[in-house]
């Protein structure tokens, strides 16, 4: 048993579609969650500046003495995971290896769709991830790196004229090419599911990232005998590195639900 917070990073608020998961599978534990809004979006940089940004990330949550990590970014973990992971000795975990065995067991015809930031797609991440598990697997990945903007926008609606004829073109070649099963390699798109599913129809599974992970590492942290005393309801701590104005109101989009507990801007440079 071990009573000290989760940390969870992302690059912004797309994280907290990881931290509502999570909190439904284990509701007593208490989280320090960390959006760097100052710097996101983080998939259109360079590995470099990638790997940089999620270490101070990663050395921020690790000042508060949490018992494990989750990297409730798709960008960071197919780029920078291992920088992240070697610098700890807690359990370090990753948004994409839970939702690529997911796809594997959802997908009836081999045919696997991936969506996620360019730097993401650029890294080939989860092709390898899903190759591993089969190589019989075929991966078709694209980059859709205006969905960030759509979601942070509050542009999500199935409805949304705009995001409707993004997701179209982003999402022609999936369609085209057959997938049966489409994983959402980025936290911030499960606020597009509805988007993404009109899009997709309805014979199409969608899989989200952080709600596979959130399984994994409920499961992991029992295996560890990390997780807290049945608790009833953790508590949940905000910092972001840009002005805090706005963001109950944009959280709440992400969480489904009010935000309650601190919120602090804090510099990490
Ligand atoms: N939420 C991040 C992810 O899962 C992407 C946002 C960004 O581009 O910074 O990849």
């Amino acid at each position: 048993m071990d009573a000290r917070p989760i940390g969870i990073f992302d690059s912004g608020l797309g994280g907290l579609t990881t931290v509502k998961k999570l909190t439904e599978c284990l509701p007593g534990e208490d989280i320090v969650y960390l959006g760097d809004t100052g710097r996101v979006p983080y998939g259109s940089r360079s590995k470099e500046t990638i790997k940089k940004y999620a270490s101070q990330d990663a050395a921020f949550l690790a000042g508060f003495d949490i018992k494990a990590m989750v990297i409730a970014c798709n960008t960071v973990c197919s780029v920078a995971y291992e920088a992240v992971d070697t610098a700890y000795e807690m359990p370090i975990y990753e948004v994409v290896s839970a939702p690529a065995r997911a796809s594997a067991i959802s997908s009836k015809n081999g045919k696997i769709g991936v969506v996620g930031t360019a730097a993401t797609i650029r890294s080939g991440a989860y092709e390898k991830a899903i190759k591993n598990i089969s190589s019989g697997l075929t991966v078709y990945s694209e980059p859709c790196p205006l969905f960030v903007s759509l979601a942070e926008n509050g542009r999500t609606s199935g409805d949304d004229i705009a995001a409707l004829a993004i997701a179209a073109d982003y999402l022609k070649p999936l369609i085209e090419a057959g997938v049966d099963t489409l994983i959402m390699g980025c936290t911030h798109y499960p606020l597009l599911r509805a988007v993404i599913s009109k899009i997709m129809g309805p014979e199409v599974t969608i899989i989200d990232s952080g709600a596979e992970t959130a399984k994994m590492v409920a499961a992991d942290l029992g295996k560890r005998n990390l997780l807290c005393s049945g608790k009833e309801k953790g508590t949940i701590k905000y910092f972001v590195t840009d002005s805090v104005d706005g963001f109950s109101t944009l959280a709440s989009r992400f969480l489904e639900s009010e935000v309650s507990g601190m919120v602090e801007q804090v510099t990490i440079e």
